[in-house]
């Protein structure tokens, strides 16, 4: 997979693209990560990458022209190539839609700043707008890093043999289990006594029971979307029960 990602500040982008999965990734050839300097493609001895917004107000925008040329600039895959503008107005960011972006082979990442970017970047070269969340971040790059993170990371063999993402939070619907590491005990926290059983079926019960019981306790919206199977609804059922009991005192 490739990647081009847009911006005034490439050089926050280093550590992140040398540490860690990501760049064992781009090691292994896997991504292909490029960053691309807008200022580079701004005219006039200053490079002047923005100017004030007509009809007044407020800050500065980021003009169209170097946009456009540092896209140009870009060589893109056919019918794969998708260019994807980072705004707080974009659609929300989540793992569905890390996994549609994860079968591109080339996406181009455009990261705002200031009050924003000229609106006929939007209308004239987006195909996606996306937010990571309903805030304001003084620039697009950390949700660039974001949004390659978690696209990256479902990129066949980018996750090797070290695990599997298919467990994780929101793959199936749900959030995931807990986890525990050695020591057994830790300042009187003792590890649920079922993971030291090496019962593979109970262990597998109690993990899928404490999976449903945090998205019932922290995130119920989810349970309405996802897939569950009839032991997943007894066990739901178990859990409603329990709860229900417990707010009743009996
Ligand atoms: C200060 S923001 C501009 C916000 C803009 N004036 C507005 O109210 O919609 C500067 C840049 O940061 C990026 N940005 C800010 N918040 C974001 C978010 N929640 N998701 C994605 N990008 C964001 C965008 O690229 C944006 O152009």
């Amino acid at each position: 997979m490739r990647l081009d990602i847009l911006t005034l500040f490439p050089d926050l982008f280093a550590s992140f693209l040398e540490e860690s999965i990501l760049g064992r990734a781009i090691k292994k050839g896997l991504v292909d990560i490029r960053l691309i300097s807008i200022r580079e493609f701004a005219k006039g001895p200053h490079k002047v990458t923005d100017d004030r917004p007509f009809g007044g107000g407020d800050g500065m925008v980021m003009k169209a022209g170097p946009i456009y040329r540092a896209l140009e600039s870009v060589e893109r895959e056919r019918d794969q190539t998708l260019v994807i503008l980072l705004t707080p107005q974009g659609r929300g960011f989540d793992q569905p839609t890390a996994w549609e972006l994860s079968k591109r082979e080339h996406l181009i990442l455009i990261c705002g700043r200031y009050e924003g970017i000229d609106e006929r970047v939007r209308t004239g070269c987006v195909d996606m707008e996306l937010s990571i969340g309903d805030y304001v971040l003084s620039g697009g790059e950390l949700a660039a890093m974001v949004v390659a993170d978690a696209v990256t990371r479902l990129v066949p063999g980018v996750l090797g043999g070290e695990r599997s993402n298919l467990e994780d939070s929101f793959e199936d619907g749900l959030l995931e289990y807990p986890h525990y590491t050695r020591p057994r005990v830790f300042r009187d926290q003792e590890v649920p006594g079922i993971l030291l059983s090496g019962d593979h079926e109970k262990i597998r019960v109690w993990r899928r029971t404490e999976s449903l019981r945090r998205t019932l306790e922290r995130r119920p919206d989810l349970l309405r979307r996802a897939k569950l199977s009839e032991e997943d609804k007894r066990i739901l059922e178990r859990l409603e029960q329990e709860s229900a009991k417990s707010e009743t005192g009996s």
